[in-house]
């Protein structure tokens, strides 16, 4: 089925950037100021897929110099509104040839894989992220679980889309987001651990660590899931 960029759309970029870090994003975020002091060691970050600029800022926030780029001129609108000094670039998909090969000691690439389909353009634009990585740089790719689409979450609901406990790699599934207004449901493209291994593998790319955090009870939520089953996946790779 074709598979459009549900992004490109001016009241989700509006419901989108005034999205922060509430409920389940919380623990998306939590662990990566760590991770990516453990494994990046200087400052130049490339944000793929910065939407409305909310991964840059936090990424600025932690001492990086960045520059986002995304496919979608609604979303990166609104980033440029919230960070008027910021540099956000429009890209046509898959298309890296501005940067120069070597460019970048941290890639981010947080959510954006979601909603990217095929194993071949998966494979293709993680080749083309690699060869912007210094040698010493690293690739972090934050991707929703697949156990994401089949629970109920703080800040996400799936009861309306049975399907998507029977979906495998690459088939389309249902979320609606409780935290924006925007309560369409975002349709993503599922797609394993083991089937990243796999896309990792063929781009050249080696797999250094894999984070799945879980919730504490002491946190300031009213955790639904979260304690027992990871939401969110977060990868850590360099090049080959
Ligand atoms: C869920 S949003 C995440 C935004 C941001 N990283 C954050 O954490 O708030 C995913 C973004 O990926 C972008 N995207 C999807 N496919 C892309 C592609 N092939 N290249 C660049 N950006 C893409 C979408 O336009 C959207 O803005």
């Amino acid at each position: 089925m074709e598979f459009s960029n549900i992004y490109e759309d001016a009241k989700r970029a509006e419901a989108y950037s005034k999205l922060e870090f509430p409920g389940t994003y919380y623990l998306a975020y939590r662990d990566l100021p760590e991770i990516i002091a453990s494994h990046v060691k200087r400052t130049n970050a490339l944000d793929f897929g910065c939407g409305t600029g909310r991964s840059t800022r936090f990424l600025q926030r932690l001492g990086f110099t960045t520059v986002g780029v995304d496919i979608s001129e609604e979303m990166l609108k609104k980033a440029r509104e919230i960070d008027p000094k910021g540099d956000y670039r429009l890209i046509a998909d898959g298309d890296f040839s501005q940067f120069n090969q070597k460019a970048f000691d941290l890639v981010l690439s947080a959510f954006t894989f979601d909603n990217i389909p095929t194993m071949e353009k998966k494979v293709k634009i993680f080749r083309e992220l690699r060869n912007l990585l210094k040698s010493e740089g690293r690739l972090v790719n934050l991707v929703s679980s697949p156990e994401i689409y089949s629970h109920e979450w703080v800040s996400f609901s799936t009861k309306d889309f049975p399907a998507n406990k029977h979906a495998k790699s690459g088939d389309q599934v249902r979320i609606i987001q409780t935290d924006t207004e925007d309560k369409r449901p975002v349709v993503d493209i599922i797609w394993t651990p083991e089937y990243y291994l796999e896309t990792y593998k063929k781009a050249g790319l080696e797999t250094i660590r894999i984070y799945r955090p879980l919730a504490q009870t002491n946190e300031p939520y009213r955790w639904v899931t979260e304690t027992r089953i990871a939401p969110w996946t977060i990868y850590v790779l360099r090049s080959r």
